[in-house]
């Protein structure tokens, strides 16, 4: 069986991950869904909140499962095991920390391969930081968060 993992904060949840999401449960028997707990990052949704999102919006995709981890993404893997780290290229100015990341996880078990996928140019501009930002100023995140979570994002934005 062919297992992935899509790992990152979703701070919360866009349109741009549910594409690499859909996409990327097409190619593997079952994708997992990832949620960082990262100490030293300040994050507007709980962990417990991003999950519950990623939930609801990936409820029609079968072979997606949503999960959290804390520490090393490799041991994570390991624990799943999965071999195949998926992540989304928005632009060049994703490259340069995405290739880092790759190398390093690479070095830190030879075994793992990362695996690039292009975003959708229609998400190329988006960011949960942008969707963030907007939202706290009452501007309309209608087309940038999947539909079916967009009135629990609002609501926690206009109230943070
Ligand atoms: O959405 P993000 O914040 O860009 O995701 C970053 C993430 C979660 C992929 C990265 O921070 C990560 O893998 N964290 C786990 C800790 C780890 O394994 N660090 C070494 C990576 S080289």
């Amino acid at each position: 069986m062919k297992i992935a993992v899509y790992p990152g904060s979703f701070d919360p949840i866009t349109n741009g991950h549910m594409d690499i999401i859909k996409r990327a449960s097409r190619i593997f028997d079952k994708l997992i869904v990832a949620v960082v707990r990262n100490p030293n990052k300040v994050a507007t949704f709980t962990v417990a909140e991003r999950v519950e999102l990623i939930k609801k919006a990936v409820k029609d995709l079968p072979n997606v499962e949503v999960d959290h981890f804390e520490g090393l993404l490799v041991d994570f893997m390991r624990k799943k095991n999965a071999r195949v780290i998926i992540k989304g290229l928005r632009a060049v100015s994703d490259f340069e920390y995405e290739f880092q990341m790759a190398l390093m996880n690479r070095k830190l078990d030879p075994n793992i391969e990362t695996l690039f996928m292009m975003t959708s140019y229609k998400y190329s501009y988006l960011s949960s930081s942008v969707v963030k930002e907007i939202g706290r100023l009452g501007g309309c995140i209608g087309e940038l968060v999947p539909e079916v979570v967009l009135p629990d994002i609002q609501k926690k934005l206009i109230n943070s």
